[in-house]
């Protein structure tokens, strides 16, 4: 009897230990907390997501939540985090909290590990979250090793899973195809699974992009609204997943797509996930963007904090069909523009097979002689002479079957050897899963920048998406390659950075076919679109700048859409990283001289434009008119693009309010960029407002006529 009583003493010591021993991690940037706990079963649960707790006291009320990463084969139901399998047939996964630190990796970031593991199955999962506490930004990854003797099978491997529990949630997507990029829409989400992926490998955001806005409990407004920004550090296939269950709880799972991903893990290894990002904001989009923004310029793009070059590109000034003399004539315009850089694009390489068109020479990175006598180097010397730096177009992961690369090297290239090849823009994607393959990409840049070191610019292109799936490196882990492909990548990345930490490099994919934060640590800047017409591009922008900072969005001016002025062109393209692929000299004097101004404004405004924060005054889908405002940090300057697309003559136009001025400051306002001789129709232009006037009543920003622009600065007095 008496032992009886102790044991149950006992059991009651137990229970009450643990649930008073209960462990709270809290992840926190100054405005939003993620709360985890551990359950009775010692398990974690993910009690809450959202606004920033003010009391610690209140943790006690949450409910616990459901589990953190979700595991398969046990109880439950939904989509889960992580499958893996073992030796013999088993499956299942259990995960049990085991410890987790904190530490502080400088004033505004923290850094929390947490440790988890099977008690049963030889698996540990240990979750990062990096915690950025001014830009309330949370970068998230897990880390799973095999902590057995034997290979294990991981079958899914999230990066992060996230749980809600509102009454009704809206989720903003992207999809879009060559030209037509960064397309949003918005729809509920309901019982049941959405799931947004891609299964294209290299080109992997041609038909979505790995981004997402979540609403929640109501749909978000720039202003208003509980909102969840998320996007995967991946530049290959994602996935992200999300399911509402039968209590209305939505589980978000993102990661590397598992699509024919199956990873073996053997003794010891360990699976690195990709970094998922969230901003999370009560007050809507437009704040949420900021703070992404914000983070991205000061932790994650390359020289994110540095200038950008505007430039001349010759693509579609030329296409194929150039010389020196053009090029050199096309270089003295950039001067004359008063640009930093003459790009060169496609078509300067292959002697076997000369690259006169999209068929042949790709993989055979040697001028072609016929065309360019003088080299690459006489090119980056034509430029300096001319005051301006040169920068060259490269595709380095792809080839043409005829090419003299193709013909040595049959064994580096991806496709199924028992079947047809198949081309996509004429070409197959390099083997980046083999190191030698990883070497030789490596090499063209290397190679070039030892030949050439005045090359200060490379565009990156990638135009084909992986097909005909096999690597000849793999042999039988062909399941590997979506994933190795990308970890290829990544080295060579990390090689060009090494050696090369100031080359300002484009992301280009046919337009933005390849988009994502890992990329983006590695590049300057990336090519949003091919389709340069100005109304579309005010929507691609404008889709993207939700996402990213816009002075890594390049935006050229081009021929695309000519019934809109030069100046349209221009003032659309100067909310980017300034840019111009037209023959200049084929414009007007007065067209000119307007470029060469716009180019000086966009140099003398750079630290508003490119480094301030943006407001989405009026949105194009609203209908006829679009505009976007810059602030500077310090308040004390700001730029105002206006845009009317195709207003209706019986429209009535209401003056715009403006946002972030500092509303104790008096503001002159001016309209810029203007055409010689052409008279500002601003109502107010030349006089002082104050902040506090121009958010309250605003100016009148529009006017009644098709594709017109203003562009308007303002400057604390
Ligand atoms: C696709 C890119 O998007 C274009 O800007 C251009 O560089 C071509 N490739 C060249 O082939």
């Amino acid at each position: 009897m008496k032992n009886r009583i102790y044991s149950l003493l006992f059991i009651l010591c137990a229970i009450s230990f643990s649930v008073s021993a209960q462990t709270v991690i809290r992840v926190s940037t100054n405005n939003t907390d993620l709360i985890l706990r551990t359950g009775n079963d010692g398990r974690l649960y993910q009690s809450y997501l959202g606004e920033r707790l003010l009391s610690e006291h209140d943790i006690a009320h949450l409910p616990l939540g459901r589990e953190v990463y979700l595991t398969h084969g046990m109880e439950d139901y939904f989509e889960p985090a992580i499958e893996a399998h073992f030796e013999g047939g088993k499956s299942s996964v259990v995960l049990a909290y085991v410890s987790h630190t904190q530490s502080a990796v400088s004033d505004n970031v923290e850094e929390t590990t947490v440790l988890l593991r099977d008690a049963l199955r030889t698996i540990s999962v240990e979750l990062h979250y990096v915690a950025y506490k001014d830009e309330d930004v949370v970068r998230m990854h897990a880390e799973i090793t095999n902590e057995g003797k034997k290979p294990l099978q991981l079958v899914r491997y999230a990066s992060s899973m996230l749980h809600f529990k509102e009454k009704a949630y809206f989720l903003t997507e992207y999809s879009g195809d060559w030209g037509e990029e960064a397309t949003m829409s918005t729809t509920p989400l309901t019982f049941g699974k959405k799931v947004l992926d891609t299964k294209l490998g290299t080109r992997a955001s041609f038909f979505t992009t790995s981004q997402f806005i979540l609403s929640l409990g109501e749909e978000a407004t720039e202003h208003t609204g509980r909102v969840l920004f998320g996007t995967l550090a991946w530049t290959g296939n994602f996935r992200f997943t999300f399911e509402v269950d039968q209590e209305g709880g939505l589980r978000v799972i993102s990661g590397i797509n598992p699509y024919f991903s199956e990873y073996e893990l053997k003794k010891g290894e360990r699976f690195v996930t990709p970094d998922f990002i969230y901003t999370f904001s009560s007050e809507g989009m437009g704040t949420a963007s900021r703070h992404l923004h914000r983070w991205a310029r000061k932790y994650q793009l390359h020289q994110g904090d540095e200038g950008r070059y505007t430039l001349l590109n010759n693509w579609e000034a030329t296409y194929f069909n150039f010389d020196e003399e053009k090029l050199e004539h096309l270089m003295s315009n950039a001067a004359d523009l008063g640009l930093d850089l003459f790009l060169l694009d496609d078509g300067w390489f292959g002697n076997k097979y000369p690259r006169s068109s999209d068929n042949a020479g790709l993989g055979d990175w040697q001028a072609t002689k016929d065309k360019l006598p003088g080299g690459v180097k006489h090119l980056t010397e034509a430029a300096k002479e001319r005051g301006i730096r040169f920068g060259i177009w490269i595709e380095p992961e792809m080839v043409n079957p005829k090419s003299e690369l193709y013909e040595k090297h049959p064994d580096w290239v991806i496709h199924q050897p028992d079947r047809e090849e198949y081309y996509f823009r004429n070409q197959l994607v390099l083997d980046l899963c083999n190191p030698a393959v990883q070497d030789y990409v490596f090499s063209i840049v290397d190679g070039l920048m030892t030949e050439c070191p005045e090359i200060a610019f490379f565009k990156w292109d990638c135009n084909s998406p992986i097909t005909n799936i096999w690597s000849p490196y793999l042999k039988e882990k062909q399941t590997h390659l979506y994933v190795d492909y990308v970890r290829g990548l990544y080295k060579v990345l990390e090689r060009v950075r090494a050696k090369y930490p100031d080359l300002r490099m484009m992301l280009c994919s046919g337009g933005s076919g390849r988009i994502d934060y890992k990329a983006l640590s590695y590049f300057t800047e990336f090519w949003a679109s091919d389709n340069t017409d100005p109304v579309a591009r005010l929507f691609i922008q404008y889709g993207y700048s939700f996402f990213y900072p816009l002075k890594a969005t390049c935006a050229h001016v081009t021929s695309w859409n000519r019934t809109a002025s030069v100046k349209f062109r221009t003032d659309v393209a100067m909310m980017g990283k300034l840019g111009f692929d037209i023959r200049t000299d084929e414009m007007t004097d007065a067209e000119r001289e307007y470029c060469r101004e716009a180019v000086s404004n966009s140099k003398r405004l750079a630290s508003v434009i490119w480094d301030g924060d943006m407001y989405r005054l009026v949105s194009p889908y609203e209908g006829n008119h679009a505009a976007t405002q810059f602030c500077a940090e310090d308040k004390k300057h700001a730029v105002v693009f206006a845009f009317d697309i195709h207003p209706s003559h019986s429209e009535r136009l209401h003056a715009v309010k403006l946002e972030g001025l500092d509303p104790q400051a008096n503001y002159k306002v001016e309209e810029i960029n203007l055409m010689p001789g052409q008279r500002s129709r601003l109502r107010g232009n030349g006089d002082t407002f104050s902040g506090d006037f121009l958010m309250k009543v605003g100016l009148n920003l529009f006017s009644e006529r098709d594709l017109q622009s203003r562009v308007i600065e303002l400057t604390e007095q």
